[in-house]
């Protein structure tokens, strides 16, 4: 019989999702003559009634350089506290018995999951009650273990750099300071490569709790050599050493997931009133996650696509594809959810940026 494999996309949205949907949809269908069809909206489309759509190459003709999922995505709708309204009361219930059974009565062999670490641990549980799962990691704040990078991550350095090389112009003629708050939650890595790639001159990551004084000080020694202007990159989640995160909604207010942003605001509101200079903020916020993919987001996208479709082909579940060096290979789901990637603060990426003379803070 003619195997069935589901696919869907969870959690944002990044560039890249629609070249994994066409990768596993040409290599199941060109390489084995499968089935596949495609779960609406992440989990939630095997919540009540399953939503759902056959893909064949038809379905994915001329996807790859478009931005977002055809198939849609959700970062809110997690099967184990799955939001419910009932006589007017909101309470958080675990439904993931009922998207197995749903799994299941859709005739599917195999799930593949396309998302970040909300996703992947949603996965994980799922497999442990017997719905085979392969993941693959997507994420524009690259903060899966395993994998060298996730797809999603090389675009939206890439749109933050350009945004970087356009504001330094206007800060130049006008002597202004410009905070650029970018994304990536709890992990500083978009800030750290796309202000080394877009020569910043302060760079405030989570993983670094940072020192105002660090701050001044770099913007007051480039203002004696003659730069009266500076360009800071501020990521969401950083964090003063004797403050805390900026979160604009907390977990509880937003079914389970903290909303970040107005750190920049914060650090901008610091220099204009501490040393007197002109100053702007930029919150770039989802550009960073919209739009064409690059090349390096297509072919790889692509290629976990296909090594997702093999694994299916071994029967081997409960893994995550991943980029190690030049090599796509496999790797638990469980070690790569188990804690975030964070950039190490002692390490070559962070020594590099202080060796160019960016200020990071401290
Ligand atoms: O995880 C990706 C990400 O874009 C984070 O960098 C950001 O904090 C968050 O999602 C924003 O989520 P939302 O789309 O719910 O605003």
């Amino acid at each position: 019989m003619k195997r069935t494999i589901a696919i869907l996309t969870g959690g944002g949205d990044c560039p890249g999702l629609n070249a994994v949907i066409r990768a596993v949809v040409r290599s199941a269908v060109l390489q084995h003559d499968w089935r596949v069809i495609g779960i609406e909206d992440g989990f939630d489309g095997l919540v009540g009634t399953p939503r759902w759509r056959e893909l064949d190459p038809a379905a994915v003709r001329g996807i790859l350089p478009r931005g977002g999922t055809i198939l849609g995505t959700s970062n809110r709708g997690n099967p184990l506290a799955y939001p419910v309204t009932k006589d007017g009361e909101s309470r958080l219930v675990d439904v993931s018995d009922e998207v197995v059974e749903n799994f299941h009565a859709l005739g599917a062999d195999a799930l593949i999951a396309v998302g970040g670490d909300g996703t992947l641990k949603i996965a994980r549980t799922l497999q442990d009650k017997g719905m085979p799962m392969v993941g693959i990691p997507k994420t524009i704040d690259n903060d899966l273990r395993c994998t060298d990078v996730t797809f999603g991550y090389n675009t939206a350095v890439g749109v933050v750099t350009e945004a970087l090389d356009r504001l330094h112009t206007t800060a130049e003629s006008h002597h202004r300071v410009m905070v650029v708050e970018v994304m990536g939650r709890d992990a500083g890595w978009i800030a750290l490569e796309s202000g080394l790639a877009g020569s910043a001159d302060v760079i405030l990551l989570p993983e670094i709790p940072f020192q105002l004084d660090a701050v001044f000080g770099s913007i007051q020694r480039r203002r004696e050599h003659g730069s009266r202007f500076s360009i800071i990159v501020v990521s969401e989640g950083a964090f003063p050493a004797e403050g805390q995160k900026v979160v604009q909604l907390s977990a509880e207010a937003n079914l389970g997931v903290e909303r970040l942003g107005g750190i920049g605001q914060f650090v901008a509101g610091e220099i204009s009133q501490q040393l007197g200079i002109e100053t702007r903020v930029v919150v770039l916020g989802h550009v960073q996650r919209g739009g064409t993919p690059s090349p390096f987001d297509r072919i790889l996208g692509s290629r976990f696509g296909i090594r997702a479709v093999d694994l299916i082909a071994a029967e081997k579940y409960g893994r995550m594809v991943a980029l190690r060096g030049r090599q796509v290979v496999d790797v638990e789901i469980s070690d790569a959810v188990d804690s975030l990637n964070l950039v190490d603060p002692d390490g070559e990426l962070a020594g590099a940026a202080e060796a160019l003379g960016i200020c990071l803070g401290r």
